[in-house]
């Protein structure tokens, strides 16, 4: 038997008495299986567009990661490449081929290490840390560096105790100095100048400065230098290349990941400081 409700709508306002519609139980219950098959279409579209959401998230950040691999890649090609070319020039200088076939050999090596740090750090796997001298860094990373830093008017003075250390993955602190460094000639290139690059201890850690007198850069940039993709390296503006602005962003990946940070002070058309602060290997 089925039961009829029969609602009647008093009339609340005079003059309308003569709408009193009836609704039945069973048209409640056809109104209630509607809305509810409506809200489980949403719920379900809404699942799909989350989903689909965070697949476009996954593969930017893979196209993220993928890019910095090429930036880190690229930073080593150049040198080596530039090595090579003074080789394959100067074929009757047994020295200097000599030289640049050991810089080759030691870039080949070094990009093996980079690409396979960068991939375990894109898929989260935990890389040994080990201690690294501050001071034999930095000389490493100078001595990848193709060009000498005085053919472009730029001094490089480093007073950087022989004892510091902290605890990290050598590569990576590798890459941070040389982006670091990269930046800070470019800064330079055209006018010259100076980088002043200096280290000290203090309590749990220790902090590496490069101080640099180049271009500077814009306040209303400032807060923007580590952000992917921001750059301010375009050939149109008289640059010699386009950069990808993804060396700085690297940078704070990779001191973040040592429990560490990394700082900027700039005064525009005067130069920049950049602070490195890592936590110092336990003594
Ligand atoms: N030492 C510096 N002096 C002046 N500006 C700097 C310095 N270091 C970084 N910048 C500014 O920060 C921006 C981002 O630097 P980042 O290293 O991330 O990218 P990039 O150098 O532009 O490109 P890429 O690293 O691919 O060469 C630069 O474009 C530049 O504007
Ligand atoms: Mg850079």
């Amino acid at each position: 038997m089925s039961i009829i409700i029969i609602l009647y709508f008093t009339n609340i306002y005079a003059g309308c008495n003569d709408f009193q519609p009836e609704i039945t139980l069973t048209d409640l219950l056809a109104k209630r299986k509607s809305l509810h098959l409506a809200l489980r279409a949403q719920k379900l579209q809404n699942e799909q567009l989350k989903s689909r959401l965070n697949r476009s998230a996954a593969l930017a950040n893979i196209g993220t990661i993928s890019a910095m691999i090429a930036h880190e890649i690229n930073n080593i090609l150049t040198p080596m490449g530039t090595y090579a070319e003074l080789a394959a020039n100067n074929p009757q200088d047994s020295e200097l081929t000599r030289k640049a076939l050991g810089k080759v050999v030691i870039g080949c090596r070094r990009a093996g290490d980079i690409l396979d740090s960068m991939l375990k750090m894109a898929s989260g796997q935990t890389q040994p840390k080990q201690p690294c001298n501050i001071a034999e860094t930095l000389e490493l990373v100078m001595d990848c560096l193709a060009r000498d830093f005085s053919k472009d008017s730029i001094t490089v003075k480093f007073e950087v105790p022989l004892d510091l250390t902290v605890s990290a993955v050598p590569v990576q602190l590798q890459q941070l100095f040389m982006n670091i460094i990269l930046n800070a000639r470019e800064a330079m290139l055209g006018s010259g100048g100076r980088l002043v690059v200096k280290a000290w201890r203090d309590t749990a850690n220790v902090i590496i400065e490069f101080a640099d007198t180049g271009c500077g850069i814009k306040p209303e940039n400032i807060d923007r230098i580590f952000e992917p993709f921001f750059t301010t390296k375009s050939v149109g503006d008289g640059h010699s290349r386009n950069g990808t602005g993804l060396g700085l962003a690297f940078c704070k990946e990779v001191a973040a990941a040592h429990g560490g940070s990394i700082t900027v002070n700039s005064q525009y058309g005067f130069g920049t400081t950049f602070c490195i602060t890592l936590p110092a290997q336990p003594q």
